[in-house]
């Protein structure tokens, strides 16, 4: 079989796809529930449709990964790759549930939210003061838990690059050359 020293190039084009939008979502999430209803209606238009598009991006990563093997892992202390597949596998968790919450919330908000100006999520549920609470709170916790995995993430990828200098980041990067074992 195959030994396969890179992730793909569906692999790597979803992965940096999905991280841009998340880390763009959780910086620009920051100060939006204290936006004017009008302002934020706008704001949360654009937000909406690029979670929605966000989840429909894990829905195929997911379904990319069932069905084609990632490289090994590469030669690494035992506890560090315990670490990292915990890490990732938290990751499908998080990033997933972030938009479920979304919708959750935009459901039941008492202000209209049209992703992209397309699906209309309001018009799926009665407004609901104590479910829009319920979807807020774990939105809200969800997006720090995702910010503190990102930390994570991106500083063992970085010192798995700088300081053991491994090929832990350059087999995720899009043109990254990695030589062949
Ligand atoms: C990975 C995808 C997403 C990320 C990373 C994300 C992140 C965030 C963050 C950080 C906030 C501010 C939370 C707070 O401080 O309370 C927020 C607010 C919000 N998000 Fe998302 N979000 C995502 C997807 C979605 C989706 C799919 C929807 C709806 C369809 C949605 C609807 C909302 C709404 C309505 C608010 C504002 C709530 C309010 O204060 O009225 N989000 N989001």
């Amino acid at each position: 079989m195959e030994n396969k020293v890179q992730y793909d190039g569906i692999a790597k084009t979803l992965h940096w796809l999905i991280a841009v939008l998340v880390i763009l979502l959780l910086l620009a999430g920051g100060g939006l529930e204290d936006l004017p209803v009008e302002e934020k209606t706008q704001v949360v238009m654009g937000h909406s449709g690029l979670g929605t598009l966000v989840l429909l991006l894990m829905m195929i990563r997911l379904a990319w990964r069932f069905t084609h093997r990632p490289p090994q892992p590469v030669a690494m202390a035992a506890w560090q790759l315990k670490v990292s597949v915990i890490v990732h596998r938290l990751f499908y968790v998080l990033v997933i549930l972030q938009p479920v919450f979304g919708i959750g919330q935009a459901m039941f908000v008492d202000y209209s939210v049209v992703a992209f100006g397309v699906i209309d999520y309001s018009a799926l549920a009665i407004s609901s003061e104590s479910m829009a609470k319920i979807f807020h709170v774990a939105h809200g916790t969800n997006a720090t838990l995702l910010m503190l995995l990102v930390l994570l993430h991106a500083g063992g990828a970085l010192a798995h690059h700088f300081y053991h200098k491994d090929m832990v980041l350059r087999r995720m990067l899009p043109y990254g050359r990695v030589p062949k074992e």
